[in-house]
């Protein structure tokens, strides 16, 4: 079931301190676009070492339910769902989102895909065993990615886990301007409005610093494969 954008506290509201609301705006435009030019979903797993270990490490800290943030068009909540997890794939693209559900129907897997914003996220405290987020905090500033992690630590239950990966991006060709914490904001046609951000290994400890552990480790060239348990 698709939710309907929600009247919750927006928890980027008093912290949105390098950017413009037409900044934030366009990079959700550019998502939407982004996936608009997808016709139909991609079944195929991404090539990335890390994958076929994400179900493990959740089952061997008794995971159940996850919660799959910025999932896109849901190959990893889809993934998780095969292996017997209950999952909610979030989105702030509606066509991604929409994508996810064809191909959960298609396949007859049961996923609850949800559009919001990850600054709306309306699921209440203590609810989810895991909170799992691929190539997401990247796309945000650092003082939005703050908020993000103080909101998935109290999305978890006691001693629930986050597992993400934190892709090693913005080296790349491309026209951009940048954020006073070094956000690219690019302005070329092919990428106008997106926000992209490497984190590196003492930020990564920043943002998890309020988790009662934390492994950071290098996967696929400059990648970090991260998971942070929150205390019981
Ligand atoms: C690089 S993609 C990663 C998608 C997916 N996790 C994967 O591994 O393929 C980043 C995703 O973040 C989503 N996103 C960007 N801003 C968002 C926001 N404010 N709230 C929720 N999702 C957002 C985009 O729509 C996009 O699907």
């Amino acid at each position: 079931m698709t939710k309907e954008p929600s009247a919750a506290k927006n928890i980027f509201e008093s912290k949105r301190a390098l950017m413009d609301e037409q900044v934030y705006q366009e990079n959700i435009e550019f998502w939407e676009k982004a996936w608009g030019m997808v016709a139909r979903p991609y079944k195929q797993l991404p090539q990335l070492s890390y994958v076929p270990r994400i179900p493990d490490e959740l089952k061997q800290r008794r995971v159940g339910s996850v919660l799959d943030l910025g999932c896109g068009s849901g190959w990893l909540s889809i993934y998780l769902a095969q292996h017997g997890f209950q999952v909610t794939g979030v989105d702030v693209s509606a066509q991604a989102i929409n994508l996810g559900k064809i191909w959960a129907e298609e396949d007859k897997i049961d996923v609850n895909f949800d559009v919001m914003d990850i600054a709306n996220l309306d699921y209440g405290e203590g609810v989810f065993d895991g909170v799992v987020a691929n190539s997401i905090f990247e796309h945000f500033p650092m003082d939005l990615a703050l908020p993000m992690a103080e909101s998935v630590l109290s999305m978890l239950k006691p001693g629930g886990t986050f597992l993400g990966c934190f892709d090693n991006v913005g080296g790349g060709p491309g026209e951009y301007y940048t954020l006073a914490d070094g956000t690219h904001v690019y302005t070329d046609k092919g990428r106008k409005g997106m926000l992209l951000r490497r984190y590196s290994n003492e930020e990564l400890e920043q943002l998890f610093a309020g988790f009662a552990s934390l492994l950071v480790e290098e996967v696929d060239a400059g990648s970090r494969f991260v998971i942070a348990i929150k205390s019981i």
